[in-house]
């Protein structure tokens, strides 16, 4: 047996027991005649004790210990007379009697412990060395933890998990493909997935009824801290079902996440229809943990001769609460923030309310003391508060600057609390959006998803403005999870790609096998698919998902732990035909 007990689990109960350990040096440190060693595995940290006066020989093989040796060793379970209360095993230590070094470690880029000296990149190269590290491995654990209990909650609904293939024909999500050169069929390529949307819908079509899988997705798509190219989602798809069944079901699943995972109870989880979520947040998926809402201004602060806004198409305010004593330095510094190229602000007016009641502005030229104080009315603005302003000639535009601006304010404000969960349906989303430069529609979510009822008869007169039946889970200002109902008519499936620019051929060439599926009596069915690393990387408070996935790519896209991705050789491209 290489140990009896593990490095987190002995105990004052565990007195004058005597133990085999096994683990890795964290430390080791001589004081007067004796040496610690700090012996470290998954499951924690506990003292060893070697007394030079006792047992000289092994004291002296302890002080030869580098760090990340590895190490079996025996002894006897002692009270501390120095305990370590930051430590669930720093009540004891163990006086060794035996000590096999079972590995010797090179010295290792950086100390693997809590508070490393080592950078980002570096830590990325020695991936392995910095999952040692009781914070990284702390999320993997709780990545386990969530991805177990989704499964218990959705096998108690009775949904299969059912493995979909990873080497398939392009999905279209919106991303390009990662695709996979074919050697037995030269000259042709599988895609990886973007997600399993057509094999779960063809699943309904099986009769499979409820069908989930945490599963491997890839997206050749721009890398942000919440996206990453290849992710996991919780993937899911239901038959004989309406909107109201899937938000239910998964409302439940987040509830059940949150309260065997962190113990925290949830509310009924408020809705937001997409319009109002432009409306009062210009974000589809606003950060409710605070208020701060838009108010449209147009009216107000039009016709007075201050030409940014006369001109303007949207004018928007947000009220900073208690933010009056923010100094010009301040308010500058939030003008460069708006006029960041990210952002693209042309500038931000402000308006103080101050102490008195009396407003004053970044325009007062322009504005009277009357105008001002409609202003305050017209945002709720009290003594003390900070009125904020953007305007734009494209409302769009123009409301997406505000909304980060409302963002920094909440960081500034302390609004934005990771401890605070704020759970959101966005619901009500259009079917499709109107792209500019290539001037065609697209579909905002995919092209499966289903209209309202309602909205059907604009397809033809105003696509622009049909709604569709989908939805999306936001969490705290993070686009969590995302789904729809599904078009199950292939009349209906067919109307869409055409509305969508597809020829006949290209619809049947790419979705043939979809629309034939639906011939042959397809349910009503829809479903939802949450961002897993998304979801854990929230749970755990992390400003980005990488930290929560054992080994993720760099920002370029790349694994520098493996230094992927690499040249193949001429041999390999040959047989691939691609020489
Ligand atoms: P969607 O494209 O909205 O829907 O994706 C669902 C969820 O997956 C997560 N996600 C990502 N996470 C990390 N890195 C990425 N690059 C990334 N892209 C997406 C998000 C997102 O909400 N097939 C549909 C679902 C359906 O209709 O049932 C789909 O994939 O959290």
């Amino acid at each position: 047996m290489y140990r009896t007990k593990t490095c987190g689990e002995l105990r004052l109960e565990n007195l004058n027991q005597t133990v085999t350990l096994a683990g890795w040096v964290q430390k080791n440190r001589r004081m007067g005649g004796m040496t610690f060693v700090d012996l470290r595995d998954r499951y924690g940290i506990t003292q060893l004790v070697f007394n030079q006066e006792i047992n000289p020989e092994l004291c002296e093989q302890a002080n030869r210990l580098g760090r990340e040796f590895v190490l079996q060793i025996k002894g006897t379970v002692s009270e501390r007379s120095n305990k370590n209360k930051n430590i669930p095993t720093g009540d004891i230590e163990i006086i060794v009697s035996e000590l096999k070094i079972l590995n010797q470690s090179a010295v290792p880029p950086f100390t693997i412990e809590d508070e490393t000296d080592g950078g980002d990149d570096i830590r990325m190269q020695y991936r392995y060395l910095d999952l040692r590290r009781t914070a990284v491995r702390a999320n993997l654990e709780l990545r386990h933890k969530m991805a177990f209990e989704t499964r218990r909650y959705l096998d108690a609904l009775g949904f299969l998990e059912v493995e979909t293939p990873v080497l398939i024909k392009s999905t279209p999500e919106g991303a390009r493909d990662f695709v996979v050169p074919s050697r037995m069929n030269q000259g042709q390529f599988y895609a990886l997935p973007q997600s399993p949307q057509t094999f779960k819908q063809l699943l309904m079509v099986s009769g499979f009824d409820r069908y989930f899988q945490i599963v491997k997705c890839f997206r050749d798509e721009d890398l942000r801290a919440d996206r990453q190219p290849e992710f996991t989602q919780i993937d899911c798809e239901m038959s004989f079902i309406e909107q109201e069944d899937i938000l239910q079901t998964f409302e439940g699943l987040t509830k059940h996440l949150f309260k065997s995972i962190k113990n925290i109870d949830l509310q009924e989880f408020p809705r937001m229809t997409y319009a109002d979520a432009m409306r009062f947040y210009g974000s589809d998926k606003p950060d409710i943990r605070f208020e701060m809402q838009f108010v449209e201004l147009m009216d107000t602060l039009k016709g007075h001769g201050f030409s940014v806004f006369d001109e303007a198409e949207y004018i928007g305010g947000i009220c900073a609460k208690g933010a009056a004593v923010y100094t010009r330095k301040q308010i500058d510094a939030l003008t460069d923030f708006v006029k960041r190229p990210q952002i693209g602000a042309k500038g931000l007016v402000y308006a103080r309310v101050e102490q008195d009641g009396s407003v004053k502005s970044s325009v007062d030229k322009f504005y009277s003391q009357e105008v001002l104080q409609k202003l305050k009315e017209k945002m709720r603005a009290q003594n003390g508060d900070l009125i904020l302003i953007i305007s734009g000639d494209n409302s769009h535009k123009a409301q997406k600057q505000l909304s980060e601006l409302r963002l920094e304010m909440g960081n500034q404000l302390g609004l934005r609390d990771k401890n605070k969960f704020c759970c959101l349906w966005v619901v009500d989303f259009p079917l499709l959006e109107w792209d500019e430069e290539t001037q065609r529609f697209y579909a905002m979510h995919h092209p499966f998803t289903s209209p309202k009822p309602e909205d059907i008869a604009l397809l033809e007169s105003n696509p622009g403005t049909v709604r569709a039946n989908a939805y999306d889970m936001v969490i705290n200002g993070v686009e969590v999870g995302g789904g729809s109902i599904r078009i199950h008519d292939s009349g209906l499936q067919k109307k869409m790609f055409e509305i969508l620019g597809f020829t006949a051929e290209k619809a049947e060439y790419q979705f043939g096998f979809l629309m034939n599926a639906f011939k042959y009596g397809a349910p009503p069915h829809g479903g939802i698919a949450y961002g897993l690393d998304r979801l854990v990387s929230l749970f755990a408070g992390l400003d980005s998902i990488r930290d929560c996935i054992a080994f993720p790519k760099n920002n370029q896209g790349r694994d520098v732990m493996i230094d992927a991705p690499s040249l193949i050789d001429q041999e390999q491209l040959k047989e691939l035909g691609l020489d």
